[in-house]
């Protein structure tokens, strides 16, 4: 995989400020932000820090009041290219019931390919390349609302992969789910970025997601309070705590075991991670 320095910028925000209208309240102050081409950013933020307000700039459904967003180099505060935009950075959001229309699974994926005139023949086999993708294939004939939260968050998915977007943005798409359809969403989520290279802007307050990002940024009335890898972040407990938010149970409990002496490495994120440190103090080696 590329490093981060050497990606192409796929998505840029420059000095974005953002009030709501008539609203005096800024509720994005001046922020800068870079991500790059297959790169998997988790943005996190104690409720009302800006979150979704960012996603929805991003995707052209809101414009800044100041200050610029480039997505794949196209500015999204131009009109003509609305369309343009959506089609290269595609959302998912967090109530799966509210994202399907249609009666049945292809039909649904389907939806979004009719509206953007899309040839018939053409939709067909993207529709059967999405349902593949998110491990859905099988159930092209049902319907949505006899699937679990899991699954049709899943299929909100193949809706937008069958666009071919460059960039998905996910505000809390596992919020509404349980434990199981968490973890199928966030390994189809995972796997297209690594294998196909779409980049993933996965806002989350599940602190075992954001560990899983190539970076994270926490937000924090409306500004970018903290920026780095996972194990950096993680690794400044008070820090994070500062801002209203936990860090994941194994960085915190890295943390309290030094306290008391012993000496295990910093930025132990997973379980896995604090067995084998433990091991290896036991042993000495
Ligand atoms: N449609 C709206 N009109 C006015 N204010 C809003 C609207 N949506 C959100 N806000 C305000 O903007 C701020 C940021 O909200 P939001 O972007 O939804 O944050 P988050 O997703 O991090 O919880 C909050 O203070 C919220 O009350
Ligand atoms: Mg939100």
């Amino acid at each position: 995989m590329k490093d981060r320095s050497t990606r192409d910028e796929i998505i840029r925000v420059e000095q974005v400020c953002f009030a709501y209208p008539g609203q005096q309240a800024q509720v994005l102050d001046a922020v800068n932000l870079s991500v790059g081409a297959g790169e998997f950013l988790a943005i996190l933020g104690h409720n009302g820090s800006g979150k979704s307000t960012l996603a929805k700039l991003l995707n052209a459904l809101f414009v800044p009041s100041s200050g610029k967003v480039y997505v794949d180099g196209i500015d999204t505060g131009d009109a003509d290219r609305v369309w343009d935009v959506r089609r290269v950075c595609g959302m998912v959001f967090q109530n799966p019931d509210n994202q399907l229309v249609a009666t049945v699974v292809e039909e649904d994926v389907a939806f979004g390919l009719e509206n953007l005139g899309i040839p018939a023949p053409e939709i067909r086999p993207r529709v059967e390349d999405a349902l593949a993708a998110v491990g859905m294939g099988e159930y092209a004939l049902s319907a949505p609302h006899m699937l679990s939260g899991g699954q049709k968050q899943r299929i909100a998915i193949a809706g937008v992969l069958a666009m071919r977007p460059r960039v998905i943005v996910f505000d809390e798409a596992t919020a509404m789910l349980d434990p199981a359809g968490r973890d199928s969403v966030m390994d189809v989520v995972l796997r297209l970025c690594r294998e196909e290279g779409i980049t993933m802007v996965w806002i989350t307050h599940f602190m075992e997601e954001a560990a899983l990002a190539d970076r994270l940024i926490l937000m924090d009335q409306g500004r970018v309070a903290m920026e780095g890898a996972p194990r950096e972040v993680f690794a400044r407990v008070e820090a994070v705590r500062a801002l209203g938010l936990d860090v994941p149970e194994m960085a915190e409990l890295g943390q309290r075991l030094n306290k008391r002496g012993l000496e295990l490495p910093e930025g132990i994120l997973t379980t896995r991670e604090m067995v084998v440190a433990l091991c290896r103090l036991k042993s000495g080696t």
